[in-house]
């Protein structure tokens, strides 16, 4: 599919894959490079544009990432972003200085001149500021656009070779008008066309699909999850009973959740489905293990065992398909991690898992291997994927394994699962849902006395978890109201057998994780 494209130089900074999400919200699609590929291989795929992310270096440091000058030779637009700025200053003949005060924070700047850059942002705004080094001179040709109070250099720029720096961070929210300045880049700058749309994707996707796979099978893994749910749907739209979806049930799901995926794929969508259902073989496994990275190692391992069984009984396999999606591709500060044409390696959330050498294929498909999860929920959305699969909240792999603590056992299972289903029900209808990123329960095997009528009980604790997060790397605990709570804590007590005792945890992420193993 041919379509624009920019490239985004990853220099280390922690908001690459935000900037390569901002440029695709404004209709461009952009995929992220190493800083270090070589720039024949940047200029041969001919990008409408370069943005150089930021980073955590110093320039001066020579273990820092640096580029060579040719590169703002190539008469690509280039944007420099924070580190980026600086690199484009050093490499250029200016001068980069450690700030007296490092301004960190929103940051009020002064636009000074008209600048493409800042067509229809107010001249006075206020814009996310992470830095100690600064640009003390700007090398020649170049003219400072933008400055704040201390930094007497927040943008500059040399129209005339499409060069522009900017000190800040306009990828993220806090920065005003941060979307408008990468539009204008993007637009003013680049002469972008914003070409990258999701119906064309849907359209264009299904269409290169039935040409790949032409009259041959395909299989994909379902999880149930967002990825592998789209990816299924495309699939079945462009291929229908060519494609056999695998569905292992390893009983770890939430209340019903096995049943409800089956129920959605099997009636929606044209296709083969196989569901296998192995919650006694994973309890056979399972049995007297404690350990959490042994369990989550026998839950994976036993997934793909029963996994790769299950597609040595399919004949004529033709390609393998899996939901792998964009960042799954990608690692911080270093750019493509698998790369184009991965071939069998199978996503999974913490770990790569290679196919087993006895299980050939004709290849590998990966429709969403473009994407960011926005994206593919744009794309579900559009191929009429209900509303709750394609905005689930994330589930681990290893699934309920990983919220009850010490041995796992179908029990414990069913209490966990009833108790979550009851805080669930409780969160959703209380229209707070949306708020939250990740809710349910946990059952941390410890028992408490209780009283129930005249008798003394021992019985469950089980803990409640709710957290607000952007991103997963940070998180905090939400601030459910009171009266939601004793909804909750009334309902499980009552209801579900075995529990007697409900806590919420109120532990932020660090120094907490999300999970409880
Ligand atoms: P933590 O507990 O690391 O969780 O703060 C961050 C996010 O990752 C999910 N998570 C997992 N997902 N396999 C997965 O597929 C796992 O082993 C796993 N552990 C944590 C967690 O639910 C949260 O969304």
């Amino acid at each position: 599919m041919e379509h624009q494209s920019v490239t985004v130089l990853d220099f280390g900074g922690q908001y690459n894959q935000l900037i390569a999400r901002r440029v695709r919200e404004c209709g461009v699609y952009c995929e992220i490079k190493r800083f270090d590929t070589p720039i024949d291989e940047i200029v041969a795929a001919k990008p409408a544009g370069i943005i150089f992310t930021g980073g955590p270096n110093s320039v001066y440091d020579m273990t820092s990432p640096h580029i060579s000058e040719e590169i703002f030779r190539a008469g690509i637009p280039i944007l420099g972003i924070c580190y980026g700025a600086q690199l484009m200053a050093y490499t250029l003949g200016g001068e980069v200085s450690s700030c007296e005060k490092s301004e960190y924070g929103k940051i009020a700047i002064h636009t000074k001149f008209r600048s493409a850059l800042f067509a229809d942002v107010p001249g006075d705004n206020i814009v996310w500021m992470s830095h100690t080094d600064y640009i003390s001179r700007v090398p020649e040709g170049f003219t400072v656009t933008a400055s704040s109070a201390d930094c007497p250099c927040a943008a500059m720029e040399c129209a005339d070779r499409k060069l522009y720096a900017v000190q800040f961070h306009p990828e993220v929210t806090h920065s005003e008008y941060g979307r408008e300045i990468m539009h204008n880049f993007l637009y003013n700058v680049c002469g972008c066309k914003g070409d990258w749309v999701m119906d064309n994707f849907v359209e264009n996707t299904v269409q290169s699909l039935k040409e790949q796979i032409g009259d041959k099978n395909v299989i994909l893994g379902l999880s149930g999850g967002v990825d592998s749910s789209v990816a299924a749907a495309l699939l079945s739209r462009a291929v229908g009973k060519q494609l056999t979806c695998v569905f292992v049930d390893q009983g770890l799901m939430r209340k019903d959740e096995g049943d409800y995926v089956e129920q959605t794929f099997t009636r929606m969508f044209d296709m083969k489905f196989v569901r296998v259902n192995c919650r006694d073989r994973f309890l056979r496994e399972l049995k007297g293990v404690t350990d959490p990275e042994q369990k989550r190692k026998i839950i994976g391992t036993q997934f793909y065992n029963v996994f790769w069984d299950e597609i040595r009984k399919q004949d004529e396999r033709g390609f393998f398909a899996q939901g792998t999606i964009y960042p799954d591709r990608i690692e911080s500060g270093r750019g493509n991690k698998a790369g184009q044409g991965s071939t069998a390696v199978i996503k999974t959330h913490h770990n790569m898992v290679k196919m087993p050498d006895d299980i050939e294929f004709e290849g590998v498909i990966e429709p969403l291997g473009e994407l960011f999860k926005d994206e593919v929920r744009k794309v579900g959305e559009m191929l009429g994927l209900p509303h709750e699969l394609v905005w689930r909240q994330p589930f681990p792999g290893p699934g309920l394994g990983v919220r009850i603590m010490g041995e796992i056992t179908a029990e414990k299972i069913e209490i966990l699962q009833e108790a979550d289903a009851v805080f669930r029900d409780e969160i959703e209808k209380s229209g707070i849902a949306c708020d939250l990123r990740q809710y349910f329960a946990v059952l941390p095997d410890v028992h408490t006395v209780g009283v129930m009528g005249d008798h003394r009980t021992y019985e469950h604790l089980i803990a409640i978890r709710a957290v607000t997060t952007d991103d997963f790397m940070t998180a905090d605990w939400a601030r459910i109201p009171y009266d939601i709570l004793a909804r909750v804590s009334n309902r499980i007590t009552n209801e579900v057998e075995h529990v007697n005792r409900v806590v919420y945890d109120i532990t932020s992420k660090p120094p907490g994780t999300v999970e409880w193993e």
